[in-house]
């Protein structure tokens, strides 16, 4: 049997890229307006998260269910700090405080150090980061590093059952001084 070579003609090859150009082109055509005719409808399902003219947003549990304050409180009693997704997706501490009401301010746990996310030890009435040692007391302030900064504070508003987070931007009032992350 004698094998024949396929040989392309040089009219071929523009002919097939006009074909692949065309195709992209329907190809885009036909996503974009898929994508235009779904926006509407994945929007209706995505919940707001934006809580206002100030800027802040919804306190959210771990499934992104924004949190309801007498459920918060019914589930968390004085002195706990418990993480919620705050500003920016960040994990936030809200304290509980001594009139078994949320405290007006939130704490980031993400370490000042490194970057991880800094547990609460009620044991130890201080916040233990498990990377690399550094320990913060009940309000953010370092006791001890390598962390070089106190937690990042955020405001907490509760408003009927919704609780509201929004950006600390006044002094640092374990300072005195201007807050480091903004
Ligand atoms: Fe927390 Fe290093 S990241 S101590």
């Amino acid at each position: 049997m004698t094998l024949v070579p396929i040989s392309h003609s040089s009219s071929e090859v523009p002919s097939l890229g006009r074909r692949q150009f065309m195709n992209l082109l329907t190809f885009g055509a036909v996503t974009g307006v898929a994508l235009g005719a779904l926006y509407p409808v994945v929007r209706y399902f995505i919940p707001p998260r934006e809580a206002g003219s100030s800027g802040g947003a919804m306190a959210l549990d771990e499934l992104g269910n924004p949190i309801a304050a007498s459920g918060w409180l019914a589930g968390h009693s004085e002195g706990d700090r418990s993480l919620v997704q705050g500003l920016k997706g960040d994990p936030t501490y809200l304290i509980v405080d001594g009139e078994g009401a949320i405290g007006a301010i939130g704490l980031n746990a993400i370490c000042t150090h490194l970057g991880c996310v800094v547990p609460w030890n009620s044991g130890e009435n201080k916040f233990i980061c498990p990377c690399h040692g550094s320990q913060y007391d009940p309000e953010g302030a370092v006791v001890r590093g390598p962390a070089p900064l106190p937690l990042a504070l955020a405001h907490v508003a509760v408003q009927g059952e919704r609780v509201l987070l929004s950006t600390w931007s006044e002094s640092d009032p374990r300072t005195g001084e201007k807050p480091w992350w903004s």
